[in-house]
C-alpha cells in the first residue's frame, strides 16, 4: 500500500534567525517569492499524499490555518496540531497518532527545501515501500553538522551518527522521512536524549537494528538546502529566484503540482490565480492555465 499521510513539522524555535523569527515562526518566512513552508509541502505532495497534518507552535497555528485552510482548493485534506514547545522531531508521530490512525506516514521538516532531477522517482520508491522506514542521504562538505549515514561498499547502512567529529562518510540525513505504522510505537518508546529531545536519530536507529532502514542517496542533480541560519536561508532565496527567472518555471509552486496531479481543473486554476494577478507566480498560474486547457 502507498503511503497516504504526511506531516510538515513547522515548530521550533528558530533561534539561529532571530531577531527575524522573535515575531514570526521560521516556517512563514518567505524564501524568495513564497512562504518556507510550500517547500516541504510540495514535496509531501510530489509523494502522492493528500491528507497531511501540519504541526506547528501554538501561537503559530492560526497564521498556518489562515495562510493554507483545509486545503481543499489544493485537492488536499489539510489538518493542524500543536508542539506546545521543541521537544524533538520524533514526538511529531506521538502528536499524529489519531491521524496517523494505523497508515505508514511521511514527514518533512518545515525548512527543508528539495529540488531537482528525479525528486518524483525517488519520492515514489519511499512512498510505494510497504514496510519500514526511508531516508534520504545527501552529499555534503560539512558532515560533522548533520545526522551522517555509514554505508557499505554496496550502499547498505551500517550506521548513524549525529554531528560526528570523525565522519565515516559525507552522506548526510535530510529532513525527509518516511515510516511504516510502527513508527509511532517507536516514537513512544523513547526517552529523552541528553539535549532533552525525542531524537529522529533514535527512531532510525531502530529500523537500523531490525534490517528495515532504507536509504535513498540523492544524487549531485538534486538541490537539498535547510534554511536554518541568515546565510541558508539567503543561499536558498538565491537559488530560487536563479532557477525561476532562467527556466520561467516555478519552484513548489502548489497549484501548478495539484493542477498536474488532476486534483484541481484549468478553471480552478485560474480562480487562484486572480488574487494574485499583480504578481509573476499569479500571472504564471494565469498561463499555466492557459496552455495547458484545451
Ligand atoms: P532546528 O533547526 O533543529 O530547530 P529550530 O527550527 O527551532 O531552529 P533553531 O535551532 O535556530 O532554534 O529544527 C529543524 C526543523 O524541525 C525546523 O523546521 C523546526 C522543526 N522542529 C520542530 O517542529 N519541533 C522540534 O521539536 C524541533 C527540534 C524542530
Amino acid at each position: 500500500m502507498t503511503t497516504r499521510k504526511g506531516i510538515v513539522l513547522a515548530g521550533g524555535n528558530g533561534s539561529r534567525l532571530y531577531p527575524a523569527t522573535l515575531g514570526v515562526n521560521k516556517q512563514l518566512l518567505p524564501v524568495y517569492d513564497k512562504p518556507m513552508i510550500y517547500y516541504p509541502l510540495s514535496v509531501i505532495m510530489l509523494s502522492g499524499i493528500r491528507e497531511i497534518l501540519i504541526i506547528s507552535n501554538p501561537n503559530d497555528r492560526p497564521i498556518y490555518e489562515k495562510l493554507l485552510g483545509d486545503g481543499a482548493r489544493l485537492g488536499l485534506k489539510l489538518s493542524y496540531a500543536e508542539q506546545a514547545s521543541p521537544n524533538g522531531l520524533a514526538e511529531a508521530f506521538l502528536i499524529g497518532r489519531d491521524f496517523i490512525a494505523g497508515e505508514s506516514v511521511a514527514m518533512v521538516l518545515g525548512d527543508n527545501l528539495f529540488f531537482g532531477h528525479d525528486l518524483t522517482t525517488s519520492l515514489e520508491t519511499a512512498a510505494s515501500r510497504p514496510q519500514g522506514a526511508t531516508v534520504f542521504g545527501y552529499y555534503v562538505d560539512k558532515p560533522e553538522a548533520y545526522g551522517i549515514l555509514e554505508l557499505a561498499a554496496d550502499g547498505q547502512c551500517l550506521g548513524i551518527e549525529e554531528k560526528p567529529a570523525n565522519a565515516k562518510s559525507n552522506w548526510a540525513v535530510t529532513g525527509l522521512y518516511f515510516y511504516d505504522n510502527d513508527v509511532v510505537d517507536i516514537a513512544a518508546g523513547l526517552v529523552s536524549s541528553r539535549r532533552g529531545e525525542l531524537e529522529i536519530t533514535d527512531v532510525n536507529k531502530v529500523y537500523l537494528e531490525r534490517g528495515d532502514l532504507h536509504v535513498e542517496l540523492l544524487g549531485r542533480g538534486l538541490a537539498w538546502f535547510d534554511t536554518g541560519t541568515h546565510e541558508d536561508l539567503l543561499d536558498a532565496t538565491h537559488f530560487v529566484s536563479t532557477i525561476q527567472r532562467r527556466q520561467g518555471q516555478f519552484i513548489a509552486c502548489l497549484e501548478e503540482i495539484a493542477f498536474n496531479l488532476g486534483y484541481i481543473s484549468a478553471q480552478d486554476l485560474r480562480e487562484l490565480a486572480k488574487p494574485l494577478a499583480q504578481t509573476p507566480y499569479g500571472r504564471y498560474l494565469a498561463e499555466l492555465s492557459k496552455r495547458r486547457s484545451v
